[in-house]
């Protein structure tokens, strides 16, 4: 058994869609604290280059390690997949990321097709791909790009119309071919799950990030990877976001379903600055 750890789990995003995972693990571990930062005024990562996101990411896990968390929860799908396999070994917490975790959970119940929808950054990485294929490599996997969607779900048209062409358009091919399973690639496409799962219909399960999430901090505080909070720590919880735009509000209640969450806003660069200060440690 590990000791006991009070400090946060540290959860980062390009912005709030990381939300549906952070309150997934407030559900599942209600005693945790949450150190979360959406970095709001550089969203979205998702069409930016693989260099560029690396960077955001190492300058996100900096700020979080100067925050003294106990984990580094990556709940962006477009980092997992563009950043974390060059990242992932090279902190002194454990950093989880949703893509080799999100794959392992697809295959659960051994699909025969997979399909995979997300950002451009995420698809054109092949890397869910690489991690369904090593792990069962008869898989059949299809994947695509859907880069309309976020900004339709940031502007709250999960019931719309407009939504349900965009998803007809880009994936009838997907859904013709008979794929079993759907991974929702992309932290905010649970808010459309409800339209997906219909467009696919009931016997294509979709499996999205933060399920996925709270399976894989599960595994790691009962192997003792990290040790779990002994008391109710939740008032701990601080929300970080680098910019609060027009829908800020609308979007907070959307994702996280609540309000009143303890929300600062830092500049972009004090994460830059945090980055600085830990590469200037590791030269000591
Ligand atoms: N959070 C991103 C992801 O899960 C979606 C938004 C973006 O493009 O930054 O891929």
């Amino acid at each position: 058994m590990c000791s006991p750890n009070n400090n946060p789990i540290g959860i980062f995003d390009s912005g709030l869609g990381g939300l549906t995972v952070a309150r997934a693990i407030r559900n599942a571990f209600p005693n945790e604290a949450i150190c979360y930062l959406g970095d709001t005024a550089r969203v979205p990562y998702g069409s930016k280059s693989p260099d560029t996101v690396k960077r955001y990411a190492r300058e996100d896990i900096a700020f979080l390690l100067s925050r003294n968390v106990k984990v580094i929860v990556a709940a962006c799908n477009t980092v997992s997949a563009a950043a974390l396999p060059e990242l992932i070994n090279c902190y002194p917490v454990p950093v989880l990321g949703v893509v080799e975790i999100g794959a392992e959970t697809a295959l659960e119940d051994a699909p025969k097709k997979i399909g995979i929808i997300g950002t451009e950054t995420t698809v054109r990485s092949q890397a869910y791909v690489r991690a369904i294929l090593k792990r069962s490599p008869e898989t059949e996997v299809v994947q695509k790009a859907c880069p309309l969607l976020v900004p339709l779900i940031e502007e709250g048209w999960f019931e719309h119309d407009v939504t349900r062409m965009v998803i007809e358009e880009y994936l009838a091919p997907m859904r013709d071919s008979g794929v079993n399973s759907l991974i929702l690639g992309c932290t905010h496409y649970p808010l459309i799950r409800p339209m997906l799962q219909d467009f696919f219909g009931p016997s294509v399960r979709t499996v999205d990030s933060a399920d996925a999430m709270v399976h894989a901090l599960n595994t790691a505080f009962n192997s003792n990877q990290i040790g779990r909070a002994n008391t109710n720590n939740s008032a701990a919880s601080l929300y970080y976001v680098t910019d609060r735009g027009t829908h800020f509000s609308k979007l907070l209640a959307a994702f996280m379903g609540e309000n009143d969450l303890p929300v600062e806003q830092i500049r972009c660069d004090e994460l830059t600055l945090a980055l600085e200060k830990r590469e200037a440690e590791s030269k000591k």
